[in-house]
């Protein structure tokens, strides 16, 4: 099997669906020992079974990334399982949808505790881990923040969205920035729209199926379009790589 990964350990947040569930298989695929995190830990079970079957390592830890203080346990808790964590991938977010006139204080603070807070704190604790288990210093630190082309292009309705997603954004510059002596390679993709729970009732909507016939090519992604990303930015090729923001739509912005 080619096993880049073999020997890394792989924190996936928000892995109980969507990318994060994909993400999930594709590192494990690749060698990696994967800690799936989320808040339907049943979900997580069905896809470590799965991964488990495959012959890969997998784990499930129950984790609500807007809960602050529950990040480092969980972080403890996989590397008590399955070894030294060198690899964070920042993913859980949700939608935060609401007109600008009508979103109320509360979407606005639920969409960010997930989607900035839970982000931040998630790089921060796996980065303390990194530093003090030796993966930073042999090279094989990894971070990267799943973000979105809402971070840059305008996408109406979702203001909350698009101003947390340009956080992480700039967030993963900044880290990267910080933490570019020890070695820790951060780094954000910025996808287009792959249908998943987030997004599926818009699309099976007049008005998504209107937006996808504006984009040049009149397509959705698929997960598999971001496999070559995740794995470049996981992969030991990205010692050199940190503080990129990297867009991957199919041209849906163009
Ligand atoms: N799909 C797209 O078109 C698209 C495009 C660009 C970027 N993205 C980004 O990709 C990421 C994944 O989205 P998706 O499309 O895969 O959506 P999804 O299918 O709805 O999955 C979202 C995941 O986030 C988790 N999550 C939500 N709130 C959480 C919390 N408080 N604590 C822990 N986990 C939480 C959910 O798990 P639980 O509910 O089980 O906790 C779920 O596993 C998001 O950051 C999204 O913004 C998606």
């Amino acid at each position: 099997m080619d096993a880049p990964l073999k020997q890394r350990v792989a924190v996936v947040t928000g892995a109980s669906s969507g990318l994060g569930q994909h993400f999930s298989r594709i590192l494990a695929a690749k060698g990696a020992a994967v800690a799936l995190m989320a808040r339907r830990t049943d979900r997580l079970q069905t896809t470590v079974a799965e991964i488990r079957a495959a012959g890969g390592t997998a784990e499930a830890f129950a984790l609500d990334v807007a809960d602050a203080d529950a990040i480092a346990p969980a972080l403890d808790a996989a590397q008590a399982s399955l070894g030294p964590i060198s690899i964070m991938i920042n993913n859980a977010g949700v939608g935060g949808e609401g007109a600008a006139l009508e979103i109320t204080p509360e979407t606005w603070d639920a969409t960010f505790a997930v989607n900035v807070r839970g982000v931040f704190f998630g790089a921060r604790e796996a980065a303390r881990r990194m530093l003090e288990n030796g993966e930073a210093a042999g090279g094989h630190a990894r971070i990267l923040n799943i973000a979105s082309i809402g971070a840059h292009t305008v996408l109406p309705g979702l203001a909350a969205y698009c101003a947390s997603k340009a956080a992480v954004a700039q967030m993963t510059r900044v880290l990267a920035r910080e933490w570019a002596r020890q070695d820790i390679a951060v780094n954000a993709l910025c996808p287009g729209y792959i249908e998943t729970e987030l997004n599926a009732h818009w699309f099976a909507a007049e008005g998504g199926q209107k937006q996808l016939k504006g984009w040049p090519r009149r397509r959705l992604m698929d997960a598999h379009d971001l496999d070559e990303a995740l794995l470049m930015l996981t992969g030991p090729g990205a010692r050199h790589i940190t503080g990129s923001v990297i867009t991957l739509d199919d041209g849906q912005t163009l």
